[in-house]
Order: structure tokens, then sequence, then C-alpha cells
């Protein structure tokens, strides 16, 4: 049985060690203060587990990361986004039968409510696709009222998972063709998933469009490669609105509103902006480095970093490869990526970078992939928020069918002790 001991002035506490299935260890102090009086303080959570997960296991010193067990090289070369989105939600791969009726019930369910539409003709011109996407996904819970009861049976929360999936992409679409003010294109049932989201956001009724393989292929390939990345920010969120049985919808749209910031999924068009102002300035990247590295600038090198990956992001990898692929198919010389590999090169031998363990992460490369296939600066983080739903859905559906209890950290008060009101006319 293993333990460790905890010694505070002269009294000793023995708190359980626990096991995960890769050999991690964690200690158990759930019983910490109601036994010592004591909480833990971690601020950010970087040596905090919140929970026990059986969907995505990474390994940020090995560079590894898989989900329900199977490597994301593999997911990445093999699967399709709707397979891998199954397995994250499900717990397993789907064979045939699943996988076509989970496909075309997702198909069914692409349109969105008429009324809904209304709410494009609200939104300000330059509104922001992420704004858009989180208050819409709220919006959803009106039309869907019963996805709020506590009770939900599986079928009932199957088809609220097949609407968010099969929503959101037509939602992202039209939210790009109102700041192009374009008219919007509805859904296609017969294409694919991703064929289906490129008609949406590229076709006019004025002309022919044709899906491109090579992009649907690149865009499903990127939507796994996002799928999920267990307890990060915005999955965190999710988890943590789901614990007071707010509805899915709901849960949701917190998720993408916490994965706007720059800091996570807003970094891919952060990194989009600085390569393009390090070119208007004549593409010095060691002049970036440098400010990177002085804490008096307040800036960081974007897509640099990893709270967990410590050695390089094997996302990072497959999308550089798959960069180079595209690029060099369509004969497009982005001199953006050639700046971004500059920048690189210079980062990884520097010894700041060195040090701190840090390197490109899977937004340094992803936006030049999306640029590449298409697709806005805008709508970045955007394609991130659609490729990580089945991770959020899986992680909401996880903590209820554990019966987790509602999130509720404790603090280290370091405020005023207790004073008296001094009224207006004394202060
Ligand atoms: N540029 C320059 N310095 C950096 C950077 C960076 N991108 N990232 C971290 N550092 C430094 C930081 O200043 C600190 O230095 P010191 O020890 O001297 O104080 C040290 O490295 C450790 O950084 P931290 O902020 O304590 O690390 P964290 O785990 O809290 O933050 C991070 C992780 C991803 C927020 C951070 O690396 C960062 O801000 N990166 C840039 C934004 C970015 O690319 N985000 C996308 C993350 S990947 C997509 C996703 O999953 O969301």
């Amino acid at each position: 049985m293993n333990s460790a001991k905890l010694k505070i002035d002269d009294k000793e506490f023995e708190l359980p060690v626990i096991e995960g299935s890769e050999g991690e260890k964690a200690i158990d102090i759930s019983r910490l203060r109601n036994d010592t009086g004591y909480i833990t303080s971690d601020t950010g959570y970087k040596s905090t587990g919140s929970t026990r997960s059986a969907i995505t296991f990474l390994d940020g010193e090995n560079g590894i990361l898989r989900y329900r067990g199977y490597p994301i090289e593999q997911l990445a070369e093999k699967s399709t986004f709707l397979e891998v989105a199954y397995l994250l939600i499900y717990g397993e791969l789907p064979t045939s039968k699943e996988l076509e009726d989970f496909t075309s019930g997702i198909s069914r369910h692409t349109l969105i409510h008429e009324d809904m539409k209304k709410f494009y003709e609200g939104y300000p011109a330059k509104a922001h696709p992420m704004g858009i996407l989180a208050s819409m996904i709220s919006a959803l819970s009106t039309f869907y009222p019963d996805a709020q009861k506590a009770d939900l049976t599986p079928d009932e929360v199957d088809v609220t998972v097949k609407r968010l999936i099969a929503k959101s992409a037509t939602i992202a679409a039209w939210s790009f063709k109102k700041s192009q003010g374009h008219p919007i294109m509805y859904p296609q049932n017969r294409l694919s998933y991703c064929a289906n989201f490129l008609h949406m956001m590229f076709a006019l009724p004025t002309e022919e469009y044709e899906v491109n393989e090579t992009v649907e292929k690149a865009l499903d390939t990127l939507l796994i490669l996002h799928a999920d990345h267990e307890q990060n920010c915005s999955a965190s969120t999710v988890r943590m609105a789901g614990s007071s049985h707010a509805s899915l919808y709901a849960a949701i749209s917190s998720g993408v509103c916490a994965l706007w910031g720059p800091l996570h999924g807003g970094a891919n068009q952060e990194v989009i902006e600085m390569l393009e102002q390090i070119r208007q300035n004549g593409g010095d990247v060691k002049k970036m480095v440098e400010k990177a590295k002085d804490k008096k600038s307040g800036f960081r090198l974007m897509g640099f970093g990893h709270r967990v990956y410590k050695n390089f992001d094997p996302r990072a990898k497959i999308i550089k490869k798959a960069c180079d692929d595209v690029l060099e198919e369509f004969g497009i010389d982005d001199p953006l990526l050639d700046i971004a590999k500059s920048l690189e090169e210079v980062a990884v031998s520097d010894d700041y970078f060195l040090e701190r363990k840090l390197y490109p992460n899977v937004d340094f490369y992803s936006g030049i992939l999306y640029r590449a296939i298409g697709i806005p600066t805008e709508m970045f983080t955007v394609m991130f928020a659609l490729g990580r739903l089945p991770g959020w859905i899986a992680q909401w559906k996880e903590m209820r069918d554990n019966n987790e209890p509602i999130s509720r950290p404790r603090q280290l008060y370091v405020g005023h002790t207790e004073r008296d009101y001094v009224s207006l006319d004394k202060r």
C-alpha cells in the first residue's frame, strides 16, 4: 500500500498515493482539510490533478499524446475526425455500423433553427467569430430546453452531442459569411463533415464550388490533432461549468470562451500576426527572440512553450509535415513559413528557450496550414474550437458518468482583516 507522510508541527498524517494506468503517481489530498485544517496552494494548478480521466494520455517529457490509448500519429494518419470524435466520446473505435449511424446522425442535425439566423443580423460586421460561436452555442440551449434536465437519458445525451457537432460547424461557417457580407450557404448533408464545412465557408450562390480533396484531408487532420488535450484550460472550464449541472450547451459555450484567450487557442491567430509583423519589419527574427527574452517587454513568442510538453509537441511535428506537403502540392510559397522556420531555428538553439524547455507548440504551424487551405486568420481559433468539441463533450460526459461533485476550489485569503465601515464624508 503506497502512501505519503505529511508532518505538520509534531503531528504526522498519512496520505494515500494513487497510481494511474501509465504509472503516474498522485498524492490523494481529498481529506486533507478535514483531517488537518490545511489546504494546498497551487495557483494555475501546476501540480494539481483535478480529476481521474480515461480519455487522453499525455506525457510531456517524452512528447507522447494518445486518445483512449491510440497514438496521435496513428490516428492522424489512418483515422477521420468523426471516427476520432466517436472514440473520444464513447471510449472505443466504432464498428462500421456505429460509425455510419454516428455520421448520418450528425448530418441530420446540421441545420440551425431559422430563428437563429436572425441573430446574425444583430452582430456587428467586425464581430469576432469566437464571440459569435460562444453566444450561438449558448443560444442553442434556449431552442432545446430539455437538454437542461438533470436526469438525461443516454439517448437524450446522444442527440445533444450530434446537434452540437453538426450545428457548431454551420454556426462557425455562417459567422465567416457574416464577416464577408455574403449570403449564408445551407449545409449539404451528402458531403463529409469537412467538405460540408468548406462548402458552407467558401461556396457562393453565383458559381460552382468543388471541395478540393487535399484541403478536405488537411482540415480533417487538423481537427483530429486538436480533438482533445486532457485537463487544459478550456476542458477544465467545461468540466467546471458542467459540474454545476449546467446544460452541455452552456458548458461548451464556456469552453469556447476559455479557448479564445491568446495563451490558449487564441495563440494560433497571434502567431500569424506576429510572423506578419516580423515580415513587415524586414524579417529580423533575432530581434523578436530578444524581445521575447526581455521580461520588461511583456512580449512572448506566440506558439512557443507549453504547460505540459517540455520536449516537443507531437502535434506540432505532424502539422509541420502536413504544412510542407500542402504548400508543395499547391505550389504556394508562403514567406511566413520561411520566417517561422528561421524563428524556430534561432529560438530552439537559444539558452533562454533551452533552459525553460520552450518548443514550438501546436499553434506555431497550424496557422500557416490554415492559411494555405484558405481559412482566414480570424477563423483560426474557431477551427481549434470545432476540433476540440468532441474532447470537451467527452470530458463533460466522463464527469457526469462519474458523478463528480461540483468543482469548488478553496483559496488562501490575503486581503484586509476585519475593519469598520467609514462613511463617505470621512474618507
Ligand atoms: N516566450 C517567451 N518566454 C516564455 C514563453 C514564450 N512563449 N512561454 C513561457 N516563457 C517563459 C516564462 O516567461 C517563464 O520564464 P521565467 O521562468 O523566467 O519566469 C518560463 O518560460 C515558464 O513559463 P510559464 O508562463 O510559467 O509557463 P506556463 O506553463 O504557465 O505557460 C504557456 C504555458 C503556453 C501559457 C506559455 O508558454 C505561453 O504563454 N506561450 C505562448 C502562448 C501560446 O503559444 N499558447 C498556446 C499553447 S498550445 C495550445 C493550447 O493547448 O492551448
